[in-house]
């Protein structure tokens, strides 16, 4: 049996909005992203939503939306494009610990790495679980911070029965292993009316649309850029994908979770092998399932008899941020720094998780997990 790591949940619904768009005649930005955005705003619980090419961008924009350059602390155990946002806006990254049962950064490490030059905090809700919004919004009050949520391993996650993303500025991924994909594409989520006007301008070229609205009624021709901008726009095609991906969002974290649960009471009796933890006041959405090793397991080793077997069992992430080769020469870190993130990037296994998982390819996983620890006992 083959299990990959993940599997977008389509069907003919995609490809026939899809079709739809393409003989309307408008395929760039236009009303399809407008629809999407009104829906995943409603979705989030905040005023506005604005599309975008990837959720490297919207972190990138939500940072450069708040106008101060500074330090911003972020975890260590995430994809390396939390970072570069950090960087590509101007501001230097500051990497925090992560707590190891829920892979998210760990609170009370933030609050000791702040200086006089921090500006924001970046929480990452790693693989599907929201972090400890309340204890770091309190710190961000606190000490005068913005917060940015990356929220691209989070669409649909609670945290004290709030979505994910509707904390702070919220940014999220659709990129095909995510809750909700859209081939390549990313949506930033704010109450703040600057935050959206900033973003929506430079996503396009700098040209502010309201600007351009107000004048557009003598002179049409007229787009008057007030800002050197980018273009990190969204086109329609993408945008009609994720309108169908957002009506299917609930059903297919139900399923995840489904699968979670099932997963934990197989694998819970398990010899070396810890499931993941939901906290108290989270619903977990499992766009990952990752499970840690016990130090009896020899990880390589389990891995490779896993995918010897058709499981598409993998690692996220190996290396932490800070041990990746352009963060050690430009910032001087160096292994031993963040003692937490290497165990956990050392122990830790994510296992095939997507909606259309049967039972047949759970038990497959199971059985071959079970094999795998037996050959891989140190
Ligand atoms: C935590 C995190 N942040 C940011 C990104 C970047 O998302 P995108 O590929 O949409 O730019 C990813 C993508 O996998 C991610 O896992």
């Amino acid at each position: 049996m083959k299990i990959p790591l993940c599997v977008p949940f389509m069907d003919d619904a995609e490809s026939a909005v899809v079709c739809d768009v393409l003989k309307s005649g408008w395929l760039a930005h236009g009303p399809m992203c407008k629809e999407f955005e009104e829906k995943f705003a409603k979705y989030v619980g905040v005023k506005h939503a604005i599309t975008l090419n990837s959720c490297t961008s919207a972190l990138q924009l939500a940072i450069m939306a708040q106008g101060r350059k500074g330090e911003i602390i972020l975890p260590t155990f995430t994809f390396v494009a939390s970072a570069n946002a950090v960087v590509t806006s101007g501001c230097k990254p500051v990497f925090a610990e992560v707590d190891f049962e829920t892979r998210n950064i760990d609170p009370v490490d933030i609050e000791k790495r702040i200086t006089k030059d921090t500006v924001g905090i970046m929480p990452v809700h790693y693989g599907g679980q929201v972090c400890r919004m309340d204890e770091i919004m309190e710190l961000a009050d606190k000490h005068g911070l913005f917060v940015i949520e990356d929220s691209a391993e989070t669409i649909g996650g609670l945290y004290d029965g709030k979505v994910g993303g509707s904390f702070a500025a919220g940014c999220f991924s659709f990129y095909p292993t995510k809750n909700m994909t859209t081939g390549e594409g990313g949506i930033l989520t704010t109450n703040d009316d600057k935050v959206k006007e900033f973003v929506s301008t430079m996503r396009g070229h700098g040209v502010s649309s309201s600007t351009w609205a107000r004048e557009r009624a003598e002179k049409p021709w007229i787009r008057a850029a007030t800002m050197a901008g980018f273009n990190y726009r969204m086109c329609d095609i993408l945008a009609a994908v994720g309108v169908v991906q957002m009506g299917k969002l609930d059903e297919m974290n139900d399923l995840r979770r489904k699968h979670a649960m099932y997963l934990n009471t197989q694998l819970a009796g398990m010899d070396g092998v810890n499931v993941p933890l939901e906290m108290p006041k989270c619903k977990h959405v499992y766009q990952m399932y990752t499970i840690t090793l016990d130090d009896s397991v020899d990880r390589t080793k389990f891995l490779a008899l896993l995918r010897d077997k058709g499981v598409g069992a993998s690692v996220h992430f190996d290396p932490p941020v800070h041990l990746q080769p352009y963060y050690m020469d430009a910032y001087g870190c160096k292994k031993g720094d963040y003692p937490v993130s290497e165990k956990l990037t050392e122990r830790i296994v994510t296992l095939p998780m997507y909606p259309a998982l049967g039972k047949d390819e759970l038990d497959y996983v199971v059985s071959a997990i079970e094999s795998a620890l037996r050959e891989s006992v140190v």
